[in-house]
């Protein structure tokens, strides 16, 4: 059966700053750098963020890579941390800025569409140390800031931006699980960060419209959520609310979702709504695993907190992909097309993370190259269900995989590889996976020849 794309789809892959460039001593630390400095243990056989891909210094190898690639299309994003030699005063650095001016300018001369991000989880520390974070109006304030000079440097290279990679696994990372620093913060702080971020949004979106005109948006997560009981339903209802309608209903509705503050009402949760909406352009949305949702058993904290009334799990007999214990349910890209489709107006949208981590993937190393044709299948599954989705009217641009280079995956550091290109964390060699030769075909003809997956 012949999957074909439209002619101008794109396919690319996705990275980001802290997890690529290393060069850590060239800028200053992030939460991230400074995390690993004083708590190395977290992360996975204390591994930290540095080399990680080394693209600081290797950006024209990496660049090399992706021609071989085919990519159509390709998104990291800026640190913060690196274009500031002091985001309180804002004093820029040069060497931040020429290493991002050369990079761009080497992949926009190789014929691919650069999307620039502008958070990827990695906050300066010194801005969660003095402020707090996104718990504070002045981080606001200095995301605008960073945003304005990354829009006035770097808008001749960029073809899409996007304002923030999924807030909501940020701020739920940050503030309720052991996974980004500072760990634990509680219910409020999730709900005035995710709203200040909401914030920076669209001060940086209205900012962006007035004076420049390339595209700009938002990559967020968008999970239906799955439930197999009748009674499940309102923890259905909690999830949606509480995970995808947050920024799903401000970010393209343009007002919140109702649910959403009546539920923050009845808790006595403190919310200054925003009043100013800008429209973007597209949506980017992540999608690696569905989401079963049913009530909450016995467990129950003391006061609210979302998981209050919902919780997660795999039911039994669920494809899983082992070494992650992610399910797999490549169907569900066909639901988040019909969601935006028929309840976010078919904005424009593009599928802008999916992937498949492997634990010891050099276990696969055959004649010098990662066989990975599990992954090739993954990727076939999941486009099935896109172009499907496409054909019915969706109004989506592209896939990216994630990601292009293997690289550091926060606490896990290495430990699953990702990438279309392996990372030898010995030798340092960089090298395409069987699998990229499949990607590269479908890059170029827009189609690919597989089974149908109904
Ligand atoms: C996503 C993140 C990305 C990467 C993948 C595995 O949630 O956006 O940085 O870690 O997970």
């Amino acid at each position: 059966m012949k999957i074909q794309f439209p002619w101008e789809f794109s396919f690319g892959a996705a990275t980001s700053g802290p997890q690529t460039e290393g060069a850590s001593d060239k800028k200053v630390e992030s939460i991230w750098d400074y995390w690993y400095r004083t708590q190395p243990e977290v992360f996975h056989n204390q591994v930290g963020n540095n080399p990680a891909c080394n693209t600081y210094y290797e950006y024209m190898q990496d660049v090399e890579l992706m021609k071989e690639c085919r990519l159509n299309s390709f998104r990291t994003s800026i640190q913060w941390s690196r274009i500031f030699k002091d985001p309180l005063t804002l004093s820029i650095n040069e060497d931040g800025v020429s290493f991002y001016r050369n990079y761009f300018k080497a992949i926009k001369e190789a014929n691919i569409d650069l999307y620039v991000n502008l958070f990827h989880f990695d906050l300066p520390f010194v801005l969660e140390d003095e402020y707090g974070g996104w718990l504070s109006d002045k981080v606001v304030d200095l995301y605008v800031e960073f945003a304005k000079a990354c829009f006035q440097l770097f808008d001749e290279f960029v073809d899409k931006w996007i304002t923030f990679n999924e807030p909501i696994a940020f701020t739920r990372s940050a503030y309720f699980y052991n996974d980004i620093y500072p760990c634990h913060k509680g219910t409020q702080a999730y709900v005035t960060a995710n709203n200040n971020i909401l914030k920076a949004h669209m001060l940086a979106v209205s900012f962006y419209k007035k004076n420049y005109c390339k595209e700009i948006g938002i990559v967020l997560d968008l999970l239906p959520p799955i439930i197999c009981s009748k009674e499940d339903q309102y923890a259905g209802l909690v999830y949606d609310v509480f995970i995808n309608k947050i920024f799903l209903d401000p970010c393209i509705k343009h007002e919140y979702n109702k649910d959403y503050l009546e539920i923050l009402k009845k808790h006595e949760m403190d919310i200054q709504p925003i009043t100013e909406f800008h429209p973007i352009d597209f949506v980017g949305i992540n999608y690696y695993q569905p989401v079963y949702v049913r009530k909450q058993g016995d467990y129950r904290e003391s006061g609210f907190y979302p998981w209050y009334y919902f919780e997660t799990y795999i039911p039994e007999g669920v494809r899983i992909n082992e070494y992650r214990g992610w399910a797999i349910e490549p169907r569900v890209v066909y639901d988040i097309a019909k969601t935006i489709q028929n309840e976010y107006g078919n904005i424009k949208w593009y599928l802008s993370e999916n992937g498949m981590g492997v634990e010891n993937e050099e276990k696969f190393l055959k004649d010098g190259m990662i066989q990975d044709d599990y992954r090739t299948e993954f990727i076939k599954e999941h486009l099935y269900y896109l172009a499907k989705a496409v054909e019915e009217g969706s109004n989506c641009f592209g896939y990216h995989l994630w990601t292009f280079i293997d690289c550091f995956s926060w606490k896990n550091t290495f430990k699953n590889r990702y990438g279309l290109v392996s990372l030898n964390l010995q030798t340092r060699e960089k090298k395409l996976k069987k699998n990229a030769f499949f990607y590269r075909d479908l890059a170029v003809n827009k189609f690919f020849i597989g089974p149908s997956y109904v």
